[in-house]
């Protein structure tokens, strides 16, 4: 089990380098099994669940090859068979669900368990059955499987009932060959619904109007393969703008796209730090004393939930009192806890967290209960006195490439131990 031990109170300074999206890639890989064809998928970060998609595919019969120094993946999915995915595999990530949508799409049958993923809610996924079964898949559930089978695909009119990542990209790769034209209404309109729709296009899907609230889809008879490139990771984008805000620091985070990271410039300039975007970077100056500010987690283009706790880590050291609402997630407040063992004073009554904030943390040894939970802590310890370790560290493994490296190359004092 590794563990980040960091030693607070140094200020970040210089240039980071953003990976390609984690929750992009993790769709992109199991959709290129709509392709039955070789996929060059680039940029691709190398993370853990990165991985375990590779693993998966390959066990699906896919050749993969993943150079992690040139970050691009050579899927081919010729000779995969509709997908059967374990409970073994499943687990893994919450992406797996992907696999459904993919060989739904492609094969008109699935089976695949349950999916895994960060412990944060109850995170259902009635939303990505409603959008099969509209389209004309018989989907039962036994035994933890999933299995969506259907003679054809036909076109539907799915309205979601809840803005759903998840579900809006599964059932626009389903959508892709079915006969007829899907709509998809009250979509998500989060960046990587944007990149995952491109990439399908690339294939030769036809999909308009992705990063609008409708989303429509022209089944097309075929699909083929692609050369496709991975956008920046907003969230580690935003995670880094934060840990520069943490240490008072001065910090250019590079390969970004600034437009999808305008909820948090606009926060941390709120809260008296001077952000600058240029083309693809932004550079963020920090102060001593932060101000407080509140905070609502939203579907984009709001707060993004993924870096509400980042952010809150931050906050116990902001001067008054700011509160944080978490709309998206009921079990998303488990780093509250542990900033406490470190002298944070947080109140949580049901999905709102009340920070007062105080002069300084102090280090002491907490424990990650998942991926963005993990980076809070890390940004703490970076602000704390003292060491802090963080245990777990195979949660944040899952999502940050080389977090400690790139923490290294801005000053900071962290080491891993084995
Ligand atoms: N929901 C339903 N029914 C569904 C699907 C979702 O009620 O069928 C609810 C969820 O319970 C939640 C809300 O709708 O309250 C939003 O869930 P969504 O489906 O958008 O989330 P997701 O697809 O499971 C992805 C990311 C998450 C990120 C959310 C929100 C991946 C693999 N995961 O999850 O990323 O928090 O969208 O943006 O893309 C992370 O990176 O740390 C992470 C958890």
């Amino acid at each position: 089990m590794s563990k980040l031990l960091i030693e607070g109170g140094y200020k970040l300074k210089g240039k980071v380098n953003i990976s390609g999206f984690k929750n992009a890639a993790v769709a992109i890989i199991p959709a290129s099994i709509l392709a039955g064809d070789l996929c060059n998928i680039e940029n691709l970060p190398n993370i853990e669940d990165v991985h375990v998609l590779k693993r998966i595919l390959k066990e699906l019969g896919a050749k993969v090859d993943f150079h992690e120094e040139k970050k691009v993946m050579q899927v081919n999915t010729a000779n995969v068979k509709e997908c059967f995915v374990s409970y073994e595999l499943a687990k893994e990530l919450r992406a797996s669900y992907y696999l459904l949508g993919a060989s739904l799409g492609r094969f008109k049958k699935a089976k695949v368990a349950f999916p895994g993923g960060c412990n944060i809610g109850s995170r259902p996924i009635d939303q990505h059955i409603k959008g099969f079964e509209a389209l004309g898949a018989k989907v039962t559930i036994e035994h933890g499987i999933i299995h969506a089978e259907a003679e054809e695909l036909i076109g539907a009119e799915i309205y979601l009932d809840v803005v759903s990542v998840g579900a809006t990209i599964n059932i626009m790769m389903a959508a892709c060959m079915a006969k007829g034209k899907t709509i998809i209404e009250n979509a998500a309109k989060e960046p990587h619904i944007v990149d995952v729709a491109n990439f399908l296009n690339a294939m030769g899907a036809d999909i308009r109007g992705a990063g609008t609230d409708v989303i429509k889809i022209k089944g097309v008879e075929k699909m083929k393969g692609c050369t496709y490139s991975v956008i920046p990771d907003q969230i580690e984008a935003g995670t880094f703008m934060l840990m520069a805000a943490a240490t008072g620091g001065d910090v250019i985070i590079d390969n970004v796209i600034p437009k999808h990271l305008d909820p948090i410039t606009a926060k941390l300039r709120e809260m008296g730090l001077q952000v600058e975007e240029y083309g693809e970077s932004l550079r963020v100056v920090g102060k001593d004393q932060l101000k407080n500010v509140n905070i609502k987690t939203l579907v984009y283009p709001g707060f993004p939930t993924d870096l509400q706790q980042p952010m809150s880590a931050i906050l116990t050291q902001a001067k008054g009192t700011s509160i944080v609402t978490e709309t998206i997630y009921e079990g998303r407040f488990k780093h509250v806890s542990e900033l406490k063992r470190m002298g944070a004073k947080v109140k949580v009554e049901g999905n709102v967290a009340v920070f007062e904030g105080v002069d300084r943390l102090s280090g002491a040894k907490v424990s990650a209960t998942d991926l963005r939970a993990g980076a809070a802590l890390v940004i703490a310890g970076l602000m704390a006195q003292g060491i802090t370790e963080v245990d777990n560290v195979h949660y944040i493994d899952r999502g940050y490439e080389l977090i400690e490296k790139k923490l290294l190359n801005l000053g900071a004092k962290i080491k891993r131990s084995e």
